[in-house]
């Protein structure tokens, strides 16, 4: 299937490659379009590296977890050598899904249409009367038949990531500028210490453009804006991986303050910066010196999207039963602020879809990190294919 792009897409083109405060942002219809989805899936998604996961959905050798990443469906799997492997959620046979629910001590993959089966390394094992009723062995057939097919995958801290193309650069130079920027801070100390899932309904992009728009956080948040000010924070876009903002004088006044572990290694100072970025295309991540916040960020159709948080600790900070009240407090100060901000997005949805606003106009410096990631989506989606 062929799909387009919106009409006078040229246009709007010339008009994103201008500079900021002259520059007209993405067309509508790549809000609600399910052709320009179709377009994001296999040029944007199927060709960068995607965040799809946690290492931890498959904790233990013989763990399988089934995700959709770029429109495709994917099997995370843990080895029985304990290796984490990330497959193609088809059969080679005729292309049945083999899983569809997390499993725990999975010995193989069984295809539940005519029990093929695969180890958890992808080799395929026994193919049933396959040259014949009661001829089980591959030996006499004219051809050999492949195991699961494999997805690139890396993985960076608690993150695994995906390029199903093959074909992207190699994951640490691609995310070298950020692991370089927080080279301090040692992500092998995070643990998991709150998930949150979140159904908006609004396109994906509303989702990383609101995350990287500092703008709206004295009228969106104004408590926030409390210890947390727009004046005190500085706009990072000068990359094509990371964007978004970074503060030197966060000060919250709760009860998480102080309280939880930081990371050993993090700079003099550390305790009021925070760093937030989009990392291109779907993942937004959060640093203090004592968490790190992520949201995965799945479309869900043109007009829907799926938030997976994921609030990581440090080492005991986690799980330490006296820390408990800290972690409820920052977990709870994310819930009221992305409350706020799931408000926004939706009513922004509503509008693209519904009045005459085609592209807008960027202001020259604050909305430079969300003209930066239109760019990229743009030049992602404008190749041939
Ligand atoms: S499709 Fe899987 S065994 Fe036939
Ligand atoms: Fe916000």
């Amino acid at each position: 299937m062929s799909h387009e792009l919106p009409p006078h897409w040229s246009a709007n083109k010339i008009a994103l490659e201008k500079p900021t405060g002259e520059a007209g942002g993405l067309p509508a219809a790549a809000y609600w379009s399910a052709d320009f989805l179709a377009l994001e899936n296999e040029r944007l998604f199927a060709r960068n590296w995607i965040c799809i996961g946690l290492a931890e959905d498959v904790p233990a050798p013989g763990s399988l977890h089934p995700v959709m990443a770029a429109g495709k469906a994917l099997i995370l799997a843990r080895d029985l050598a304990g290796e984490l492997r990330v497959f193609h959620n088809f059969c080679r046979h005729r292309g049945m899904r083999l899983v569809d629910a997390a499993r725990a001590d999975a010995k193989a993959i069984i295809c539940p249409y005519h029990a093929w089966s695969y180890g958890l390394d992808g080799a395929l094992l026994k193919t049933p009367h396959v040259a014949g009723i009661d001829r089980h062995d591959r030996a006499a057939l004219p051809r050999t038949l492949p195991g699961l097919a494999p997805v690139r995958h890396a993985v960076w801290g608690p993150l695994v990531f995906a390029d199903l193309s093959g074909a992207a650069a190699p994951f640490a130079e691609h995310m070298g500028p950020l692991m370089r920027r927080w080279a301090a801070y040692d992500f092998a100390m995070l643990r998991r210490g709150a998930t949150l899932h979140y159904e908006i309904a609004c396109n994906w992009k509303l989702v990383i453009e609101n995350f990287i728009d500092l703008y709206h956080v004295p009228y969106v948040h104004p408590s926030l804006n409390g210890y947390c000010a727009m004046k005190d924070h500085y706009l990072v876009h000068d990359n094509d991986v990371f964007m978004g903002q970074g503060l030197n004088a966060y000060a919250p006044e709760d009860g998480a303050v102080g309280a939880l572990p930081a990371f050993p290694g993090a700079p003099p100072g550390a305790a009021s910066f925070m760093d937030a970025f989009g990392v291109f295309p779907n993942l937004c991540m959060t640093l203090f010196h004592d968490n790190l916040r992520v949201i995965i960020v799945e479309p869900d159709g043109p007009t829907r999207t799926r938030e997976r948080v994921e609030v990581f600790f440090v080492g005991r900070g986690a799980t330490d039963p006296a820390l408990a009240e800290a972690r409820a407090v920052l977990v709870e100060r994310f819930g009221a602020f992305n409350a706020e901000d799931i408000g926004v997005v939706e009513k922004l949805q509503r509008s693209h879809e519904s009045s005459a606003f085609d592209g807008g106009h960027f202001t020259p410096v604050l909305d430079g990190a969300v003209h930066r990631f239109h760019r990229l989506v743009a030049s992602a989606v404008d190749v041939s294919p």
